[in-house]
């Protein structure tokens, strides 16, 4: 400290000098900044490298006013409207999808590039789909300025399924899913906590309906008791009895892999796991796999962590990954019947790699586009 200088002056000389760096710096919007996502969202990008100037937190006129904290310093939420939207260099969307329709587009026509985590734009074939380790390249050409996010159950898997379709070319995927209920935001926390409550220290489970019975109203968003209970649906009706999520895992592998003929079948279940979603993969290749050649590929791919030693006991489980940044692989198996198919078992928190690290890295490659010389 200089001579006559306080702790105050150097407090303040390093928030201007702070608030100078940041100037040069994208302005960024989170929109959904109070939901499930938007608050690891905020976490994340109090963890990573700060390539933000002003961060401006968004939520609906609910959460006005509220003040949530982001790189250690309060900020005040302000509601979603047009004048939230002014001046934003990179909008990141973790708001319902009817949400997201109507706003995107606007804070795109203000010249905002959006990161969108809604299934509003996943589809349209002007909107890329993007998982940096699989196809980050796609995230350069947005004719509508906007980026999609793929949905959780698709990322949870993806970036270990698309290292192995590098080597050895996916021909047919069967999945089945064990979605933690923070899929379903934080409605979904709060039913399988509640739930748990009614259950914790009692005895049910072991006649039809008693479960039911003590849940009661508090099934939330879910169509039957997740506590104590396995749920085979996610999403909303479809047609040919298809739920809405079984076949966003469809149609999404098939764009982010770049294969729009993939054979895909999903069964998506719910289970009673706060965040973390799971899946059982079968995968079918061009070409004949080995275990050995696929742990190789596994073990060096970026943004995969194998850990597949059954003998000591080592296989991915939600509660050990919640809260990491990975996709999680073990049980690799060369399937029986088949020399080109592959089991495996994945694990990777929804909330991080599944919605909000995702959207993240692609916000950042954004940010390192705009401030190119
Ligand atoms: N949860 C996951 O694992 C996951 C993964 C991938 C993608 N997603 C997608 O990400 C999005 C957010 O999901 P979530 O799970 O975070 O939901 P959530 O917990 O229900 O949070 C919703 C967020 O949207 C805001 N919001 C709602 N209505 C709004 C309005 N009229 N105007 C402005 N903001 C509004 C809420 O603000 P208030 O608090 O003010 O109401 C809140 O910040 C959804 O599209 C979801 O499908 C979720």
């Amino acid at each position: 400290m200089g001579v006559g200088r306080t702790t105050a002056d150097d407090a303040r000389a390093a928030e201007a000098r702070r608030a100078s760096a940041r100037s040069a710096r994208p302005t960024l919007a989170v929109v959904g900044a109070t939901g499930a996502v938007g608050t690891v969202l905020l976490e994340i990008l109090s963890q990573r490298a700060d390539v933000w100037g002003e961060i401006r937190l968004v939520a609906s006129a609910r959460s006005a006013g509220r003040k949530l904290t982001v790189r250690g310093e309060e900020t005040e939420v302000v509601a979603l409207g047009e004048e939230a939207l002014e001046g934003v260099d990179v909008a990141m969307f973790d708001v319902p999808d009817d949400i997201s329709a109507r706003w995107a587009p606007i804070a795109a026509a203000k010249g905002a590039v959006v990161v969108d985590n809604s299934a509003a734009f996943r589809m349209d074939p002007d909107v890329p789909l993007v998982v940096p380790e699989v196809n980050a390249h796609a995230a350069r050409v947005r004719p509508r300025g906007i980026v999609a996010n793929p949905n959780c159950t698709t990322l949870s898997m993806i970036v270990a399924v698309g290292a192995l379709h590098a080597e050895f070319g996916l021909s047919e995927l069967v999945v089945a899913s064990y979605q933690a209920v923070s899929g379903a935001g934080k409605a979904g926390v709060d039913a399988l906590r509640a739930q748990l409550t009614a259950v914790a220290g009692t005895e049910l489970g072991t006649q039809p309906g008693d479960v039911r019975r003590a849940v009661g109203d508090a099934m939330g968003p879910f169509p039957a008791p997740v506590a104590l209970n396995v749920v085979p649906w996610a999403g909303s009706l479809m047609a040919d009895g298809w739920s809405s999520e079984e076949l966003k895992v469809r149609a999404e592998a098939r764009k982010i892999l770049g294969l729009p003929d993939l054979r895909v079948s999903a069964t998506c279940v719910r289970v009673p796991v706060i965040t973390t979603h799971s899946l059982s993969v079968h995968a079918r290749f061009e070409n004949e796999v080995t275990v050995e050649r696929a742990h190789e590929i596994l073990a060096n791919a970026p943004g995969v962590v194998l850990c597949d030693s059954p003998a000591d006991g080592e296989f991915p489980t939600p509660a050990d990954a919640v809260g990491t940044d990975p996709t999680w692989v073990g049980r690799v198996r060369r399937s029986l019947d088949d020399p080109r198919a592959l089991d495996l078992f994945v694990c990777g928190d929804n909330l991080r790699k599944g919605a909000a690290l995702n959207t993240a890295q692609i916000a950042e490659s954004v940010a390192a586009e705009l401030t190119a010389p």
